[in-house]
């Protein structure tokens, strides 16, 4: 058995743990990120990205954002589409803000490299974790990994594994509300080796499902079809996903998603699911390991910063200052942001899909709430200040 000693033990190496771990530094405060995967598996895996102003400000301020500033796409505005026939929500002109398209793996990138070159203690491949001692004052993190157990000793645990990781299990079920709900339809997404012809992203509903039209780079990008949660990808070659594609997301002035090689197929669930508290003793939960949205909205990496953002200030004033009343407050501050997000996110996606078995109400209401959208400067500026992220408190 090894001891190590740290303030805050980090499990999960995504960008919550990472940010985390770059704050905490930035405050003098250190921390030891513990990671299941290797590295490669978490640069390389394809998720979100889509940066809201308010993330692109935080990275800024933590100093991050070189290559983001070089390499991310800044976009002042989305299309919605309604079979076929787009509007344009101007974000800057309503809001005075832009996103920036900018790969969640090219955030972890940067985050790892600054990470290291700062000394920071990140550990890949660290071996199976559990938590231990987290209600009473010095709780730990056991890693077993080939019948070595090594214990890191801490103040505090930040549990950032995502959604399927071990500290939100470790809490007793009866200190938990779980709020869930899961939507009968998913995405098919993929990677192509096409240069964007459009500048903005595309929301566009259709009759026979949504489809999103987005990049990644100047020569990638990324497109997605709703489907059926249960789908068998081997029943989608690449010419039918094509072709679905061209039907869905084909325009009246006769634009249609330049082809190309696709370098990625996958499919995302769709799912809202919050748990509170974010706090149980001494262990914070941040990120996915706290909440899901759909990813309608753009919101899953912006909301997992914006969490890290209020623990690293509240542990900053605990160390600093000897005060507490931020860290009690963690798990109300970031729930109040997440409601917004999940409302958000849950309105984008009953707004932009196909529900199979709506009414012929609920489809004519659907088709006019999108066009009240479309032509209402009110509701325009209400997703897009929503959409280029609220401010943080
Ligand atoms: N031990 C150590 N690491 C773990 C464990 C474990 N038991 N379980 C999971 N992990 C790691 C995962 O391998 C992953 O690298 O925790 C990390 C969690 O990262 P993410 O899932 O990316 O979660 P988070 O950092 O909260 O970022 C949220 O991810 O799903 C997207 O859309 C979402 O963009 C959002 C972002
Ligand atoms: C993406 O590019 O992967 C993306 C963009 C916008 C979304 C969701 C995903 O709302």
């Amino acid at each position: 058995m090894v001891k190590f000693e740290t303030q805050v033990g980090i499990i999960g190496a995504g960008p919550a743990g990472l940010m985390l771990s770059h704050l905490l530094h930035q405050h003098g405060i250190t921390s030891i990120v513990l990671e299941a995967k290797n590295r490669a598996y978490c640069e390389e895996r394809v998720r979100a990205g889509v940066l809201e102003h308010t993330s692109v400000e935080m990275l800024r301020n933590a100093g991050i954002a070189h290559r983001l500033d070089r390499e991310g796409l800044r976009h002042e505005g989305i299309d919605l589409g309604l079979h076929g026939y787009l509007h344009r929500i101007p974000f800057v002109e309503l809001t005075g803000k832009a996103v920036t398209v900018y790969g969640q793996q090219e955030v972890v990138k940067d985050l790892i490299s600054q990470r290291l070159s700062d000394g920071g203690d990140l550990r890949f491949e660290c071996g199976e974790i559990s938590v231990h001692d987290f209600e009473e004052d010095r709780p730990s993190i056991h890693v077993d990994k080939e019948d070595n157990v090594d214990v890191i000793s801490c103040d505090y645990i930040a549990g950032c594994d995502g959604f399927h990781g071990i500290s939100r299990s470790s809490i007793p079920p009866r200190a938990l509300t779980v709020y869930d709900r899961t939507y009968p339809f998913a995405w098919l997404g993929i990677l192509a080796e096409a240069a964007p012809s459009r500048e903005e992203l595309i929301y566009m509903h259709h009759e026979r499902g949504f489809a999103l039209y987005s990049m990644r780079a100047p020569r990638i990008t990324r497109l997605y079809l709703q489907c059926k949660p249960d789908v068998d990808l081997a029943e989608w070659s690449d010419d039918r996903i094509w072709n679905e594609l061209h039907t869905r997301l084909g325009c009246s002035d006769g634009w249609r998603p330049t082809e190309g090689k696709i370098l990625q197929k996958g499919v995302t669930g769709m799912r809202s699911f919050v748990v509170e508290p974010l706090q149980f003793g001494r262990l914070f939960l941040a990120g996915d390991a706290a909440h899901i949205v759909p990813p309608t909205g753009a919101k899953g990496m912006n909301l997992a910063f914006a969490d890290v953002h209020y623990l690293a200030e509240a542990l900053r004033a605990k160390y600093r200052d000897n005060d507490e009343a931020k860290l009690d407050a963690y798990s109300a501050t970031c729930l109040s942001r997440i409601w917004k997000a999940q409302r958000f996110s849950w309105w984008m996606t009953s707004l932009l899909h196909l529900f199979y078995d709506a009414s012929p109400f609920d489809r004519k209401r659907q088709v006019a709430e999108l066009q009240y959208v479309m032509s209402s400067r009110a509701a325009a500026t209400s997703l897009a200040e929503n959409y280029v992220g609220l401010p943080l408190d």
